[in-house]
């Protein structure tokens, strides 16, 4: 996508598509007038509420402006953000059906937006930028006739190839670095979306790896990656019993941007990265067991929030931490029953191996805690259908011990649209994960199985103040048959908003 800004004057951009953006506020306010500067019947105004995400294509204008249509796109009450990137995602979502290579959108009243929503003309640039992103996403590279084409030749066609935001001259600055940054976290989480789609024979733990160290050579920081070896070294039990029935070695990526200045301070983010999750000995049920290729989507938005941190040059340290594997059935796989000592020497019992999940991330919050000691540890883990069955599919549940992070987490999910709420995380619960022969067993009791899995990390960061656990499992991945199925990165933003308030 080549996005520019110009301060032109709307009518001479030469386009495919002109839009214009409304709160419901301004529509009553100025949709009469430009309407009938172009010549068009005001009487569409009587369906078009300016709802976010609402949009209508006028034809016919032609010779009033350079564009060949004309848009109106809701963009809700003007009091959200969120709203702004959900009508950008609507629009982007539109023009790549309709095959329209070439949009430009009216940004001339973007401070009154940005006031109304109490943000910055920049947040709202980015986040404009963000759903033109996120709604021109496809993941179409397994297709035949693309997979027969050249990589840069068949990436260019999935995206609205070009994008002008006309904006007033006085704000033209603020737009441009919105835009930038836009395009940063609209394209990491994209890149996060094509890890996850990527099925599980063509995605394996050296891959993931892989993806890390070219991101890190790309935009400037470390990578380390333990293979088996390293791992066995190291003692991680929790990922190597999760890797016994696997044909493919695990492997345990390090991400480390390290800001130029001084770091305001160190952040660690950890997330799960089960290439594909069967089961193990203890199988899932074969209805819907392909989505588990998702089951790694923690990992693909810690690399993408790492790789958008390392762009946006934020001055902050952050280390990302990925253990990854596939979770197999074999005669060697790991059995219900088995002990295994984790990294930290706490002892498991595994009562389930598809509770494969809070094994490997034992291990890597361990490392975490014990390597790096950072000021903040996150978690972003598909970790539970539990979670999907308490919040549903669109919003990710979070755990923690600090209720200042926590808030903080929650704040950067409203702003982002990338939404979590609190779940408990109290130590009545750790009746429930009990072991009569180890330490604690990876399954808990009847109910609250996302809560137990919570507790059960909790034991693995030694007594760290500063941890929030975000279990994924609803909102990384849409089923067949949504508007856009798949995965969604979420997460990506999440981080992003979450590492640039502390910034
Ligand atoms: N990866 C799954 C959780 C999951 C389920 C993610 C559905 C996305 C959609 C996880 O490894 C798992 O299997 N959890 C078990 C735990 C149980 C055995 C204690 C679960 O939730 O059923
Ligand atoms: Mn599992
Ligand atoms: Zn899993």
């Amino acid at each position: 996508m080549n996005i520019s800004v110009t301060t032109n004057p709307v009518k001479k951009i030469k386009t495919e598509l002109l839009v214009f953006p409304f709160t419901t506020g301004s529509l009553k306010k100025i949709a009469g007038g430009i309407l009938h500067d172009f010549g068009y019947d005001a009487a569409v105004l009587r369906d078009f509420k300016a709802e976010a995400g609402e949009l209508v294509i006028l034809y016919g204008a032609m010779g009033k402006t350079s564009a060949e249509r004309v848009a109106l796109l809701g963009i809700g009450d003007g009091k959200k953000i969120s709203d702004c990137r959900k009508s950008s995602t609507a629009l982007a979502g539109k023009a790549l059906d309709l095959k329209i290579e070439a949009v430009a959108v009216d940004f001339s009243g973007v401070k009154g937006f940005a006031s109304s929503a109490k943000s910055s003309v920049a947040s709202i640039c980015s986040a404009f930028i963000e759903g033109c992103y996120s709604g021109s996403y496809r993941f179409d590279r397994l297709k035949s006739d693309k997979l027969k084409k050249k990589k840069d030749e068949s990436d260019k066609k999935k995206e609205i190839v070009e994008l002008i935001l006309r904006s007033d001259p006085a704000q033209c600055s603020a737009v441009e670095d919105g835009v930038a940054a836009g395009i940063i976290t609209g394209s990491c989480q994209n890149m996060a979306r094509d890890l996850v789609n990527l099925p599980g024979n063509l995605l394996q733990a050296e891959d993931i790896s892989a993806a890390a160290v070219e991101s890190g050579q790309r935009c400037g920081f470390d990578v380390k990656v333990f293979g088996k070896e390293e791992i066995e070294d190291l003692g991680m039990g929790g990922l190597l019993a999760v890797n016994r029935g696997s044909l493919h070695p695990p492997t345990f990526t390090i991400l480390d941007y390290k800001p130029e200045g001084k770091a305001a301070r160190t952040v660690a983010l950890v997330g799960k990265g089960v290439t594909f999750d069967s089961g193990g000995i203890s199988l899932k049920p074969s209805e819907g067991m392909g989505e588990m290729k998702s089951d790694m989507s923690g990992a693909a938005s810690v690399i993408g929030a790492v790789e958008a941190v390392a762009r946006l040059g934020l001055p902050i340290r952050v280390i990302g931490l990925i253990p990854a594997t596939d979770n197999m059935p074999s005669g060697s796989a790991t059995k219900p029953g088995d002990v295994i000592t984790t990294y930290s020497g706490i002892t498991v019992e595994v009562g389930n191996t598809d509770a494969e999940g809070r094994l490997i991330l034992a291990d890597a919050l361990s490392y975490a805690k014990k390597q790096y000691n950072p000021d903040v540890i996150v978690d972003l883990a598909t970790l539970t259908g539990a979670c999907i069955v308490a919040l549903g599919y669109s919003v990710a549940g979070l755990f923690s011990n600090d209720d200042r992070l926590a808030d903080d987490i929650f704040q950067a999910g409203q702003l982002t649209g990338e939404k979590v709420w609190r779940m408990p995380l109290w130590e009545e619960y750790d009746e429930m994960i009990k072991s009569d022969v180890a330490d604690v067993s990876n399954l808990g009791a009847r109910g609250a199985g996302s809560v137990t899995a919570s507790r059960f990390l909790e034991k693995f960061i030694d007594g760290h103040k500063k941890w929030a656990h975000i279990d994924i499992a609803g909102p990384s991945f849409s089923a067949k048959g949504a508007k856009v199925s798949g995965a969604t990165g979420f997460g990506v933003r999440l981080l992003v908003e979450l590492l640039k308030k502390w910034s």
